[in-house]
C-alpha cells in the first residue's frame, strides 16, 4: 500500500495513485479493479481523457463487491478548459460524477488554466472553438462552491505557475490543496516545490516515468534516451534491486510528492507501490540529482499565445 500524504485541510491523499489518461479503454475498467486488489486506492482521471465512465464501472463493481468502500478510495477529477466559465464549474463537475457513478470526488483539479470557448455541450472528442481567457479567480470561486455543496471534498490546480498560484490564494476561502504539474527526475521542479510548500500545497507529478510515448511529447526535440533506459536510473535499479520505474518513483516519493504512474501491466502494478522499502546512499542522491536538464518537455507550446499561458515563467 502507498503512504498517505496530509492535504493542508487534514484529510489525506494515497502518495502513489493511478494515472489512467491513456489506458486503452477497452482494457481500463479490468486495470483499475486489478488496481484496487493490488492496494491502489488512488486513481487519477480528468473529463478530457474521456474515460470517467469506465473508471466509474469499475469503482461500481468493486464497491458491489465490497472489496472496498467509497470511502477507502480517493478519486481526483479535473475541470476541462471549455467549462472554466464560473457558471459552467457546477454543471462540468455533475457532469463528471455522473460518468464516475460517484456523489463525490475527492479532489477537483482546474486541468490548466489554459481556458476555452464553451461549445455549448459536453465533448466527446477534442474540439476548436478557440481561447477564452477568464479571470482565474472567478473559475475558483465556484471551484470553492463545489467543496461547500459536497460534490468535492477538495480542490486544486494542474499546470499553474507560481505568479498564477499566488493570484488563486490571494482572497481564497479555499486554499488549492495540490497543483499537477509535469515533474520527475530530468525535470524536479524544485523551486515549484519549495514556493508551493510555503503555501501548504502539495504537489503531484504526472509523466513521472518521462511518460514514454505522449502525444504531447511529439514535437519535443528529444536527442536523449528515453528516462526509463537512462544508464544512471538502470545502474540504480541493479544496484537496489529494483526495476527503473521505481527507483523514478522513488526519488519523487521521498520528495514528498504524490506520483500518478501509468501502467496497465500486472507486475509493474504490483512494482509501482513497493518503493519505501529501500533508501538511497547520499552518494546516489547526488547523481539522481544530476539528471535535471531543465527541459520541460510538456510546454503545450501550441497554446504560447494564450493570455494565460502559464510556462513562460521559470516556474
Ligand atoms: N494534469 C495534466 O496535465 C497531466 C498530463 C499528463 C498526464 N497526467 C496524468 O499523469 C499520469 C501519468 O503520466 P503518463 O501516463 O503520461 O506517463 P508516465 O506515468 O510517466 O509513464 C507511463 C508509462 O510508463 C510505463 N511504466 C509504468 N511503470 C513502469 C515501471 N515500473 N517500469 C517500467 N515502465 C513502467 C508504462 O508502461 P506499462 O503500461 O507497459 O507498464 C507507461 O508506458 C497520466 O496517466 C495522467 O493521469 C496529467
Amino acid at each position: 500500500m502507498a503512504k498517505e500524504l496530509t492535504l493542508n485541510y487534514g484529510r489525506k491523499i494515497p502518495q502513489i495513485g493511478l494515472g489512467t489518461s491513456r489506458i486503452p479503454k477497452d482494457i481500463l475498467e479490468d486495470t483499475v479493479c486489478l488496481a484496487i486488489q493490488k492496494g491502489y486506492r488512488h486513481f487519477d482521471t480528468a473529463f478530457a481523457y474521456q474515460n470517467e465512465v469506465e473508471i466509474g464501472k469499475a469503482l461500481k463493481r468493486t464497491f458491489e463487491d465490497g472489496a472496498v468502500k467509497r470511502e477507502d478510495v480517493f478519486i481526483t477529477s479535473k475541470l476541462s478548459g471549455y467549462y472554466q466559465a464560473e457558471e459552467d464549474v457546477y454543471s462540468a463537475c455533475t457532469e463528471s460524477l455522473r460518468r464516475l457513478q460517484l456523489d463525490y470526488v475527492d479532489l477537483f483539479l482546474i486541468h490548466s488554466p489554459l481556458s476555452l470557448k464553451n461549445p455549448g455541450y459536453f465533448v466527446t472528442k477534442r474540439v476548436d472553438t478557440g481561447y477564452f481567457a477568464r479571470d482565474l479567480k472567478s473559475t475558483w470561486r465556484s471551484m470553492e462552491e463545489l467543496v461547500f455543496s459536497g460534490k468535492a471534498k477538495s480542490i486544486g490546480l494542474s499546470n499553474f505557475n507560481s505568479q498564477q498560484i499566488d493570484y488563486i490564494c490571494d482572497g481564497a476561502r479555499i486554499k488549492p490543496v495540490i497543483n499537477q504539474v509535469e515533474l520527475n527526475v530530468r525535470f524536479p521542479q524544485h523551486q515549484l516545490q519549495r514556493f508551493c510548500g510555503e503555501r501548504d500545497i502539495l504537489l503531484t507529478a504526472y509523466a513521472p516515468m518521462g511518460s514514454p510515448g505522449h502525444p504531447s511529447l511529439q514535437n519535443t526535440v528529444e536527442e536523449k534516451v528515453p528516462l526509463l533506459q537512462d544508464p544512471i536510473i538502470s545502474k540504480l535499479a541493479e544496484r537496489y534491486r529494483k526495476n527503473t520505474g521505481q527507483i523514478l518513483l522513488k526519488s519523487l516519493v521521498d520528495r514528498d510528492i504524490v506520483v500518478i504512474p501509468m501502467s496497465t501491466n500486472p507486475d509493474r502494478l504490483t512494482a509501482n507501490l513497493q518503493v519505501y522499502d529501500f533508501e538511497f546512499s547520499e552518494e546516489d542522491l547526488k547523481s539522481i540529482a544530476g539528471l535535471d536538464d531543465g527541459i520541460r518537455r510538456f510546454g503545450r507550446v501550441k497554446s504560447k499565445d494564450h493570455p494565460d499561458y502559464p510556462f513562460n515563467l521559470p516556474f
